[in-house]
């Protein structure tokens, strides 16, 4: 540029006009700031920043005791705590950091998975809702109710794709698909962290576990992970890219080895993937003492091995394993680990204490008056039942079983849940004194809409995990008396989540055989199922006529069941993981490969991929969900049959509202690559558009598709699309759509 139009007035004016230039201008004075802070630290306190430790109670793993934790904030020995939450009390502990030396502020941290003080849908659950702008607003909620009560910081999203309903963390991610998972992963970043870091109701998020994490071995948690690069880049990598890309604030990294690196001290991961090509400005936090728990993976000889490992390749901060404030001064000193790492490691930690705010005033978020403002927010409640009503999947309705009348004459409620509260949460939920009030249950939803005159009977049958059948007679004259059973079966609160791993993964105790008993009166029987994970329950399945999956959906639970149950709500969910026949065919996925003797239908057995005892395909697949209304497809119009590289290809699919109630579809576009220099799956989802439709009403649904949505990584793990024949489909499940074929061309 000639130094004539570099200083001309004109140009000063462009400069400052452009929000490119201030946007430059801030990143520059928050980097100036954070430098000024780290210049002015002792190693001893740079290391403290690296360190957090859990507050005194709710762990979540073996808490390592280490001294006196208030007077090491005092010494500026402490970055961050977890599980520390209220107003009053992060004000006391941020009250000590501010007697230490520097007065860096302290993170709170806390894991708000699925709602604070309201308890929302577990996060598999709101993902069968397929809403992008309900999931974003849950979590949205949820920041708003865990900062007003002076947290900075959530454990969430957790974006692992997992394929493998044995493993009990299942319930917190967005089930098995990388297209979903990512846009889903994407919306809860920006629902945590709302207008963005700075703003008193905004939240850290942080896109958890890094990674590869949902594929442990034999869905046992904490289980190893083997994996070709290819398939991490292609399936696991990309929900995390899209929480960087929405802006998380920060990443945990997990507790499994990845190809026999864990990945605490996985520099791949964290520095080449994370830092380097996705230019992650945020800073990693371990998971609960995984740096530490490399020894036992065999990977390093002690914690000061340890503390080198997870330092060099990316671990910012040591949650709970106390390897860095023991080890890393010695490291730096002996030239183990460089200062350069430790000072990127505190700059990326400051950053974010600068960019929440917390240096302008460490109190920020600790304002009793909007804590209480926000502990009992009544929008909340209405969110809640709203985002549960849209994750519940209707599997199975014959004879328009549901919904049902208001004007039930005799309805019998029965099974371990209907008067259940606290199941109703889920794994990584909080209690509250008052929550026999706050939480909804079934009873009372089904009470709250029924007729003055209905008469409900209710029997619990049997308890959830126990063996004991002796209640069994009083629920089956129970249900003698009514027109119409409605049962709850599942598993308890306790059954899915961190460490919940299930081999079984079938209704505990004798609930199967109470079912039984059940419909054995004859008596029309609807089932919900409380679960956490896809569960396996075919005698229901084929033996029920109505089926009604509920999983875990939080303090509304009760009336988000009884407003589907009655019909002031049409489901419209559909299922964002397959659920299995048996364990045996676990994993079990739609976008599975071919092979080179595919199974031409399920009772083919002639030498193909096959199990001789039991069809291929999933009981309910990817994508499923019923309404009440049913809808119908057309055939696919394509813009061309040919589309160059450049080119879009528009695919169109009328879809019919074909029966009585007016409803809601989510209709779902897969692509097939036919042939390509890698094999490629049999379908990969490719789009979703969720329309609503009056009854008998049509509507002409549109996607657009263009080369670069049909790239994958190839052998050398390049981005690439590859010219030749797809097959496109439209459908309402990965399992029912109708297809067409298009070609690519350079
Ligand atoms: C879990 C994390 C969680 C952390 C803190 C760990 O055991 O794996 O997901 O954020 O504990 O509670």
């Amino acid at each position: 540029m000639k130094s004539s139009l570099l200083f001309s007035p004109l140009f000063l004016l462009i400069l400052l006009v452009t929000p490119f230039y201030k946007v430059i201008a801030q990143k520059k004075s928050l980097d100036q700031k954070v430098d000024s802070v780290l210049r002015l630290m002792t190693l001893d306190e740079k290391i403290g920043q690296m360190n957090q430790y859990n507050g005194d109670w709710a762990a979540t793993g073996p808490i390592t005791k280490d001294g006196d934790k208030q007077e090491q904030i005092k010494k500026g020995m402490l970055g961050s705590m977890l599980n520390v939450t209220g107003t009053d009390h992060t004000r006391t502990l941020q009250q000590l950091a501010m007697q230490s030396r520097m007065k860096i502020p302290l993170l709170f941290g806390q894991d708000i998975v699925h709602g604070y003080r309201t308890i929302f849908p577990i996060p598999l659950a709101e993902a069968a809702s397929w809403d992008l702008a309900a999931i974003e607003l849950s979590a949205r909620v949820a920041a708003t109710e865990g900062a007003a009560a002076g947290i900075h910081w959530t454990f969430a999203p957790m974006v692992d794709i997992a394929r493998d309903p044995r493993w009990g963390r299942v319930m917190e991610g967005a089930g098995e698909d990388t297209y979903l998972g990512s846009l889903i992963a994407a919306a809860r970043v920006k629902g945590f962290q709302g207008k963005g870091l700075g703003n008193t109701d905004a939240m850290m998020a942080c896109a958890k576990h890094f990674a590869a994490y949902g594929a442990a071995v034999a869905g046992r948690d904490y289980n190893s992970v083997d994996m070709s690069n290819r398939q991490l880049l292609e399936t696991y990598l990309p929900p995390f890219e899209a929480a960087a890309k929405a802006g998380a604030a920060t990443f945990m990294n997990s507790f499994n080895d990845l190809n026999g690196v864990p990945a605490s001290g996985n520099a791949y991961l964290q520095r080449t993937i994370l830092k380097g090509q996705w230019g992650f400005k945020g800073f990693v936090v371990s998971d609960w003492g995984s740096i530490g728990e490399m020894i036992n993976h065999g990977f390093v000889k002690d914690n000061y091995e340890a503390a080198m490992a997870a330092a060099n390749a990316g671990s910012d901060m040591d949650m709970e394993s106390r390897s860095y404030i023991q080890n890393l001064a010695k490291l730096v000193k002996e030239g183990k680990v460089k200062m350069a790492v430790i000072d990127d490691a505190v700059k990326r930690i400051l950053r974010k204490k600068f960019e929440m705010g917390l240096f302008d005033d460490p109190f920020r978020f600790c304002n009793e008056a909007r804590e209480k403002e926000q502990f009992n927010n009544p929008d909340h409640i209405k969110v809640a039942r709203e985002v549960a009503k849209k994750s519940i999947v209707l599997l199975k309705n014959e004879k328009q079983l549901l919904p049902l009348s208001k004007g039930v004459k005799n309805i019998a409620l029965i099974g371990p849940f209907v008067k259940a509260k606290s199941d109703n949460l889920g794994f990584w939920s909080y209690d509250w004194p008052d929550d026999t009030a706050r939480i909804v249950s079934l009873w009372e939803g089904v009470k709250s809409k029924l007729a003055a005159g209905s008469n409900v009977l209710y029997a619990k049958g049997c308890e959830i995990k126990d063996t004991s059948r002796a209640g069994f007679s009083g629920a089956v004259a129970a249900a003698m008396q009514a027109d119409v059973v409605v049962m709850t079966v599942g598993e308890a609160r306790d059954m899915t989540g961190e460490a919940k791993s299930r081999s079984i993964i079938r209704l505990p105790g004798v609930q199967e055989d109470l079912v039984k008993a059940i419909v054995a009166t004859g008596k029309p029987v609807v089932v919900l199922m409380s679960a956490g994970r896809p569960l396996v329950f075919n005698w229901i399945a084929d033996n029920v006529p109505a089926i009604v999956y509920t999983w875990w959906l939080g303090t509304q639970a009760g009336n988000a069941i009884a407003d589907v149950l009655f019909g002031d709500y049409n489901p419209s969910a559909k299922l964002p993981i397959s659920f299995p026949r048996t364990e045996g065919q676990i994993p079990i996925y739609y976008n599975y490969y071919n092979t080179g003797r595919p199974a031409k239908n399920d009772s083919d057995l002639n030498y193909v991929s096959s199990y001789i005892d039991l069809p291929n395909s999933p009981k309910y697949p990817f994508g499923f969900g019923l309404s009440y209304s049913s809808f119908g497809y057309s055939d696919i119009v394509l813009s061309k049959p040919v589309i160059k590289s450049t080119e879009k290809l528009v695919v169109k699919c009328t879809v019919t509202n074909t029966g009585n109630y007016d409803g809601e579809e989510t209709v779902q576009l897969y692509t097939r690559d036919l042939v390509g220099s890698v094999v490629r799956p049999v379908k990969e989802l490719k789009g979703f558009k969720k329309i609503q439709l009056k009854k008998g009403a049509s509507t002409t649904v549109e996607f657009t598709l263009t080369a670069n949505d049909l790239r994958f990584y190839n052998e050398k793990l390049q981005y690439i699309f590859e010219p030749g024949d797809f097959k496109v489909f439209v459908g309402g499940s990965s399992a029912s759509v109708k297809e067409a074929g298009f070609k690519l061309v350079k």
